[in-house]
């Protein structure tokens, strides 16, 4: 089955959902990062990060917009391809832009643009339970979905800035009610952004599916920065959960195997990097 990867001189399968999910079983912290580009991605799997995203930020990092919102499905396939070329082992996900899945109808079509003409094996998107009938859409036709909650970059204009959510008891429970309703659906993983630890932890002892944080604390199953900002490259205010890995290290892969071992051995994210 895997004649075509020992030909390209793969040693191992390539991570996917089930490595995943069985990574969570077994609490080994799942390694994820951002990446935009063929020779960042080469790095990226050299350094054994599990899962990488073609996030939306690349509006930001890559673009040089003040947000996610102008990215288009185009974009995103044109970096999925560029990283899904420099990738061995690592999963591969593609966000979906803005407004890409407004209906089930479109989202379906989107989301295999983005596998077929990407190369992604997993399509993310933003939203709670107002995204539940997309999810179980894309589900029901064997798209791997990774929903995304707590801040949502997508909805920044009427959030009003990037900011912490579920800090209220109500707002949380609120969150792990929709946690559990994309899992129903059939979300493969679920990822928290900006959230505080107890957020975290409740969405993920509750969840059969992978738990990925960004600003969720220690008590998910894994981990995800963006790449720019784990190699110092990203200049002025960042925040409170990134990390510089970069610093007192001599090469970009050196900082990602430093990340990676980080997330591995539960050093990253530290009391600072955290919300309460
Ligand atoms: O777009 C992105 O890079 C993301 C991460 C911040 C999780 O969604």
């Amino acid at each position: 089955m895997y004649t075509q990867l020992e030909q390209r001189g793969m040693p191992e399968p390539p991570v996917n959902v089930s490595t995943l999910r069985r990574m969570k079983q077994d609490g080994e912290p799942i390694a994820c990062l951002t990446a935009y580009d063929a020779s960042y991605a080469v790095l990226v799997d050299a350094a054994r990060t599990d899962l990488v995203l073609v996030g939306d930020s690349l509006g930001m990092v890559i673009q040089g917009h003040d947000t996610t919102v102008p990215v288009t499905v185009d974009d995103i396939i044109y970096h999925c391809r560029t990283v899904a070329r420099g990738l061995r082992r690592a999963f591969l996900v593609a966000d979906m832009p803005f407004m890409s899945y407004t209906e089930p109808g479109q989202a379906l079509d989107n989301a295999v643009r983005l596998m077929q003409e990407g190369g992604a094996m997993m399509v993310k998107l933003e939203g709670g339970d107002d995204q539940v009938a997309i999810v179980e859409h894309l589900a029901r036709h064997d798209i791997p979905v990774c929903a995304h909650l707590g801040l949502r970059p997508q909805s920044v204009h009427k959030i009003g800035g990037f900011k912490v959510q579920g800090r209220e008891p109500d707002k949380a429970q609120e969150m792990l009610e929709s946690a559990k309703r994309l899992q129903g659906a059939g979300a493969d993983i679920v990822l928290l952004e900006c959230v505080p630890n107890e957020a975290g932890r409740m969405v993920t002892e509750a969840l059969d599916v992978p738990v990925i944080g960004i600003g969720a604390g220690p008590n998910v199953d894994g981990q995800i920065l963006v790449l720019y900002d784990v190699l110092d490259i990203t200049q002025g205010r960042t925040p409170r959960f990134v990390k510089n890995f970069q610093a007192g290290l001599d090469s970009p892969l050196a900082a990602l195997q430093a990340y990676v071992r980080a997330v591995k051995g539960k050093d990253y994210p530290e009391p600072e990097h955290c919300f309460s």
